[in-house]
């Protein structure tokens, strides 16, 4: 059966989100960051923005972006396993190019894990290209690390 893309409402959380990012976020990685680090990001801290993709009221993934000069740095992003493979994270990483061209940033960069082959293609299909390789950056594993980057065109 092929299922239908999901066209996912985005906007940017506020603190009454914070249980719902740290539940995707225990969903999605097996090292979560703890809810203090998300009460931090969301109150605290002024280049970040956390946005969460919604499908009928119901939080499907979020996304974790920190404003540097004029890049958007990745941290994060993650769906719920139910929502994945219906263009949940794909709304979300055109959302942010837009948001990009709208403060004239030049790039978006991220680091993604080798290994991580469902998120490298959703980056190389929204058009990211590796721009360097941290020999085994994660100490947990010894992966390396795939530094890539998105530049806006104006
Ligand atoms: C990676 C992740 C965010 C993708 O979310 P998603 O909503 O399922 O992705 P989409 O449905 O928008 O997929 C878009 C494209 O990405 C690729 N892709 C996504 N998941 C994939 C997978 N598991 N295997 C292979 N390709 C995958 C596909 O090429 C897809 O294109 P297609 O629809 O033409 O096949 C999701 O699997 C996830 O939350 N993973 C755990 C957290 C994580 O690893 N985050 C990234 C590192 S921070």
């Amino acid at each position: 059966m092929i299922l239908q893309n999901l066209s996912p409402e985005i906007k940017e959380v506020t603190i009454k989100d914070l249980q719902t990012i740290v539940e995707i976020e225990n969903e999605c990685f097996s090292s979560p960051w703890p809810v203090e680090s998300f009460k931090s990001e969301i109150e605290k801290l002024s280049w970040s923005v956390t946005y969460i993709a919604a499908i009928d009221e119901s939080a499907a993934g979020f996304m974790l972006l920190w404003q540097i000069n004029n890049e958007f740095h990745l941290q994060k992003i993650g769906v719920l396993k139910k929502f994945r493979n219906r263009g949940v994270a794909h709304s979300m990483i055109t959302f942010i190019i837009e948001q990009a061209k709208r403060r004239s940033l030049s790039r978006i960069l991220l680091e993604v894990r080798g290994t991580n082959s469902g998120a490298l293609n959703l980056y190389k299909k929204n058009g990211f290209e590796i721009m360097d390789v941290r020999k085994g950056y994660y100490t947990d594993s010894g992966d390396d690390a795939l530094v890539m980057e998105l530049k806006i065109e104006d």
